[in-house]
């Protein structure tokens, strides 16, 4: 049977398309018309529009002109294309500052923002809440039944916080329900008689400033997790009439990174499919590791629906706002447009169609430059993947089906940060959640990332890289999983606090992990930027740097043991049968080697075979997706130097030159793209 999920259900192809503001060239409606005439040459079928349009829309309060839009949206329309349509929420108009002031944003210090820059707002203002509400009902009146509309863009990368009186309200609110309106459970959970920092009454709780508190970690974490729950509401809030008026089209928030304010494995709740914006520093140093890195967030985006998403923005060339803003060199611009469909994604969208003539934006890439022609190096390329985006348009709504998964947490990672312990400039949590993606990556294995309480049911191996917070739901998902036969990989620090930040009692990893795996965790010795340290694995000596941590068996064997400092012959690495599965520990971080020989076990042990049928050579991976009867295959060769062969797992076709092959030949920033026959 064909499994098949759109993000756009109304459009169920391949999009190729960008960020598009017209409204810049409002003076010259000829460029509007040449616009028209490059997106086909472009081989573009989609448009975003809207997306920082309001004081268009709304030139004076209430005074709402739409002819700009209605025009716009017409046009594409009748030149073959669909649109993406934004809510302007991301910038305000000037006048709703200057008449409601409580719309901007406060900074930590109290201080309140002046106009100017995004999402400078407060999103418990009552005002900017039915401001919004008012123009996003208006829009889904006038498009929700557009023949070319095909998706909702909520705002514009949310993030930030602020600290006005209505949000400490709300802080304090959001608390009192989380500890059942009593005090002194909060006071508990906080460990508050630490420094005689006592709450007498949740009226005294401020969010946390370097300018008075800074240092109750559960407060810290409750801030964090109270900012994504309130720019959730403010999310819900922009959604509701748009559900109301417009019940067919999905919505979807372009999402960024990390952006460490937001914890998107929760957002993901209030939206129909994910997107993100998609900025790698390319050529900055070794293309390979840049391509993995992306990858991770191209599996991570995927994963927030268990669906297809939308690469909504990425550059062309370069940007603006990096400290080298470096166009990609040729080639790359096709191969890292087409890595994100390998990895889930159902379109290849630009920041920014039309490079804007003033402001700070000038300089970043744009499909179409200054110019204003299609005769360009950078035309050319955008041209190039519009044209394989058709000949591939078949895979749109496949899937991912990946049967190995990497953690990443976002409250883990508050938490880690927050936590004065080990090393502040190596706990590279991210680093380290890479490094396990990598080994999947470079072995052409697909790979999710997932939160600690998404659903394993469907993966044989789950990587917990230093997942320090555990709770008792993440516990018992992870114990589930190792019971019923999943390969759990965890490593020092698992499970040191609770979800409150406090340290787990009685040895670590905490929350019954301990039994999981087999050990007790005594200690960890942190070791200095250029001290080495090594252990023994099958008879082979591997080199470890930052942390080696000190821990006993309690009924798990060693793998691997240190071979020197004051814990030479203790377990560095061990495993563990438990219920049908088995769970691995490694107490120490290695720069890369030892994991790769731990992880080709562990596939060996999993039955879990990589994509293609022969070792990748450095920077050369591949992805696959499938519609449930055939798969498709992507092969990548992120080296801009060496050309590479990789055989086939038998024979498939070609989808760009319909050839039968069994062996892939890739040019330098080459790629293939099969399907099974
Ligand atoms: C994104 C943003 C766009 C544009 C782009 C530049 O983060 O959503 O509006 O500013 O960066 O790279
Ligand atoms: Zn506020």
């Amino acid at each position: 049977m064909q499994n098949k999920r759109y993000p756009c259900p109304g459009f169920p192809h391949l999009i190729h398309g960008a960020d598009y503001n017209p409204e810049q060239w409002i003076d010259d409606k000829s460029i509007w018309d040449r616009d028209m005439e490059l997106m086909q040459l472009a081989n573009c079928n989609e448009m975003s529009v809207g997306i920082f349009s309001w004081s268009m829309l709304e030139p004076r309060e209430g005074e709402y002109d739409f002819t700009f839009l209605d025009e716009i949206i017409d046009k594409i329309h009748n030149n073959g294309g669909k649109v993406i349509l934004a809510t302007p929420s991301g910038a305000r108009p000037h006048w709703m500052a200057d008449k409601y002031p409580e719309v901007l944003r406060v900074v930590d210090a109290g201080r309140r923002n002046g106009f100017g820059g995004r999402h400078n707002h407060c999103f418990t203002s009552p005002v900017y809440r039915e401001k919004v509400r008012q123009m996003n009902t208006l829009l889904a009146q006038r498009y929700g039944n557009h023949p070319a509309v095909i998706a909702w863009h909520i705002s514009n990368e949310y993030s930030g916080e602020c600290h006005c009186p209505m949000c400490k309200k709300a802080f304090r609110d959001f608390l009192r329900e989380k500890f059942h309106g009593d005090i002194k459970e909060l006071n508990r959970a906080y460990w508050t008689t630490f420094w005689s920092h006592t709450y007498d009454s949740f009226e005294q709780i401020d969010p946390p400033s370097p300018s008075a508190e800074m240092g109750i970690h559960g407060l810290n974490l409750d801030w964090h997790r109270f900012v994504t729950h309130q720019t959730m509401d403010f999310i819900k809030n922009e959604v509701a009439p748009i559900r109301e008026h417009s019940p067919n089209l999905p919505v979807t928030i372009n999402m960024m990174y990390e952006f460490y304010d937001l914890n998107y494995h929760k957002v993901a709740d209030v939206i129909d499919f994910a997107s993100w914006d998609s900025y790698p520093e390319w050529h900055n140093g070794d293309d390979a590791l840049i391509a993995q890195q992306t990858a991770f967030w191209h599996d991570l985006y995927r994963c927030l629906k268990q669906k297809p998403f939308l690469l909504m923005e990425s550059t062309p060339s370069g940007v603006n706002w990096k400290p080298y803003n470096k166009p990609k060199k040729p080639g790359m611009d096709v191969l890292s447009s087409l890595q994100a469909v390998a990895h889930g994604s159902d379109s290849v969208q630009y920041f920014q169609w039309r490079k804007s003539r003033g402001s700070s934006e000038k300089f970043h890439g744009a499909v179409v430059g200054h110019d204003g022609t299609g005769d360009t190096r950078v035309f050319r390329s955008v041209q190039e993947t519009g044209r394989i985006l058709k000949q591939i348009d078949q895979i749109a709504g496949t899937v991912t089906d990946a049967k190995v998964a990497v953690i990443f947490d976002w409250e883990n990672m508050w938490a880690l940060d927050d936590c004065q312990g080990y090393a502040n400039a190596t706990k590279k949590y991210f680093n380290t959640c890479y490094e396990y993606h990598r080994a999947f990556w470079q072995s052409g294995i697909d790979c999710d990332v997932i939160s600690p309480t998404a659903d394993l049911s469907r993966y044989k191996i789950v990587v917990a890289p230093m997942l320090y917070v555990v709770d008792t739901a993440a516990a018992q998902n992870l114990t589930r999983f190792t019971e019923n036969g999943g390969i759990l990989y965890g490593t020092y620090t698992l499970g040191t606090v609770d979800g409150n930040d406090l340290c787990h009692l009685g040895g670590i990893p905490g929350c019954g992990l301990k039994e999981v795996f087999g050990i007790l965790a005594e200690e960890i010795d942190v070791l200095y930027p250029n001290e080495k340290q090594h252990a023994s694995l099958n008879g082979k000596v591997y080199e470890l740097v930052d942390y080696c941590e000190t821990i006993h068996l309690r009924g798990a064997k060693a793998l691997a043991t240190y071979s020197d400092g004051y814990y030479a012959g203790t377990p560095a690495v061990t495993l563990n049968a438990y219920g049908k599965g088995y769970a691995l520990y490694q107490a120490c971080r290695d720069t890369g080697d030892m994991k790769d020989q731990l992880m080709e076990q562990l596939l060996q042990m999993a039955g879990i075979s990589a994509n293609v049928d022969s070792a990748l050579p450095h920077g050369v991976t591949a992805h696959s997706r499938t519609d449930g009867e055939r798969t498709y295959l992507f092969v990548e060769n992120y080296s801009g130097t060496e050309a590479a062969a990789v055989k086939l797992k038998g024979k498939m076709e070609n989808m760009l030159t319909g050839e039968t092959e069994d062996t892939c030949s890739l040019a330098p920033y080459g790629f293939c793209i099969y399907r099974t026959i």
